[in-house]
């Protein structure tokens, strides 16, 4: 029999070393090595064939056959539509945000539907699983199918699995769970990599699907290696502020479905429920006929929702002004002042500006750049935009404003909330007439017609 050794690997980009080392010398990160077991180098020669042979694609079953709804449509909307066999899902967040109630609530669904399913909690004891299971109402079919075990070593539990068969299994938390075959502490970066390779070989060579919760570190990255995220099929982070009850959900990664997809929920005493109208929640709050504040209809994945960017610009008493943007990429944002600063004329560096999307959502694509730049010409100019107007569209560095993806789905949300009036490009304005009933479109080419249109005489 071949004998095992120790070899010391890197974390980050898996270098082998045989003595450990404080940098990589490859990906030059610093305390990245750690030690593994060497798997036994197989005999020279040609390996045996697999016992499985390769099929042709045409015999392969169809794969949309085996999707099963997990009970909540926002949830199923961020997986690509329910979960499936084999499927392994990663869901990050930060301590607290939800993560385990999100996970109960959707294991006593499919425990309602198809029983047993099972919960492995290194984090909870049964007793506290029980009390938040009772909270969220979940009794009947649903308590009965669900399977706790507070075991957190992968060698014990996995007997287990095989005695129970359960339809689908939940891991809380990834950082808890360790194998023996590796010698470290549980949630260093080897334990998490390991564990989290077994148990997705788990899910597939059962055909179950496997939630593995994750925590966030302050960095906002996933604690443990970049690879965990390359091992599964999708990866969930799940968002919002502390202050705020409503929660987002956003897949950044999915063999399965799209990316970018959000699901929104809001925190209650009876657990998560989900919100169907996103848009008109994040507006709720908005005040009206304010300088600063303008609405922009955005896309998150195939659905559009209609935020509110907030500005705030007034002169700096310091030798630096100063800028914040929350919500809205900053380097974004600089770049719009200096548009506006350029093209327009408006006087912002020696002002402060502070930015924000009101009710903690986040902006990512460019088509909120008209209305980023008109929030900031608005509270410069101290000129309000309508209350019943949307802006759209992205700005380029002559000022012009060009094209988004989809605007015609954007436009029929903004109608549909009772919107009146929407900045669109010219191109917009021109194609999507049709689709935004109700809704006057005022197509514009440059940003600086934008503001006249939007701002008004002041
Ligand atoms: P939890 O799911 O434990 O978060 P995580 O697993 O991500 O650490 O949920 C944490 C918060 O949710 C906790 O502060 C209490 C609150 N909560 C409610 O407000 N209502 C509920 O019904 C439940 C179960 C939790
Ligand atoms: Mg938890």
């Amino acid at each position: 029999m071949a004998k095992t050794k120790t070899v010391y690997r890197c974390q980050e980009c898996g270098r082998v070393e045989l003595k450990w080392l404080g940098q990589c010398p490859t990906c030059q990160t610093w305390d990245s090595f750690a030690q593994e077991l060497e798997e036994p180098r197989a005999k020279p020669g040609l390996p045996a064939p697999s016992p499985s042979k390769p099929v042709s694609l045409a015999e392969v079953s169809g794969m949309d056959g085996d999707r099963r709804t997990t009970g909540s449509v926002e949830l199923d909307r961020v997986l690509g539509g329910g979960v499936r066999g084999g499927m392994v899902v990663l869901v990050g967040g930060d301590p607290g945000i939800g993560k385990s109630t999100l996970m109960l609530q959707c294991l006593g669904h499919l425990a309602s539907v198809d029983p047993p399913v099972l919960y492995l909690s290194g984090e909870e004891s049964a007793r506290q699983l029980k009390l938040r299971a009772s909270r969220l109402k979940i009794g009947g079919k649903g308590a009965e199918g669900i399977l706790l075990h507070t075991e957190t070593t992968l060698e014990r539990i996995l007997p287990w699995v095989d005695q129970i068969r359960p339809k689908a299994v939940v891991v809380d938390s990834i950082q808890t769970f360790q194998t023996e075959r590796v010698n470290s502490a549980p949630g260093s970066l080897v334990q998490v990599r390991e564990s989290t390779a077994r148990f997705s070989r788990l899910a597939k060579e059962r055909n179950i699907p496997l939630f593995l919760v994750g925590h966030v570190t302050k960095s906002g990255a996933l604690a443990g290696p970049k690879m965990v995220e390359h091992m599964v099929d999708t990866v969930l982070y799940f968002e919002g502020r502390e202050s705020q009850g409503y929660r987002i959900l956003r897949a950044v990664k999915n063999r399965f479905g799209s990316t970018n997809e959000i699901g929104v929920f809001e925190m209650t005493g009876l657990g998560l429920r989900e919100v169907e109208n996103p848009s008109a929640l994040f507006l709720s709050e908005r005040p009206l006929d304010q300088p600063g504040s303008v609405v922009v209809p955005c896309l998150e994945g195939t659905r559009p929702i209609l935020v509110e960017i907030q500005a705030l610009v007034t002169p700096t008493p310091f030798s630096q002004p100063k800028r914040t943007s929350l919500g809205v990429d900053s380097g974004r944002v600089s770049l719009l002042a200096a548009v506006l600063e350029k093209k327009l004329g408006l006087s912002l560096s020696g002002q402060d500006i502070y930015l924000n999307v009101a009710g903690g959502v986040r902006v990512v694509e460019p088509g909120a750049d008209l209305g980023v730049a008109l929030a900031l010409a608005s509270s410069l100019l101290d000129r309000v935009v309508d209350s019943k107007t949307v802006l759209l569209g992205e700005v380029g560095l002559a000022g012009e404003v060009r094209n988004v993806p989809r605007p015609e789905l954007r436009l029929a949300e903004a109608a549909k909330l009772g919107f009146e009036r929407a900045i669109v490009p010219q191109r917009a304005a021109r194609g999507g007439a049709k689709a935004a009933k109700g809704l006057e479109l005022m197509g514009v080419e440059y940003l600086k017609e934008a503001i006249r249109k939007g701002l008004g005489k002041g």
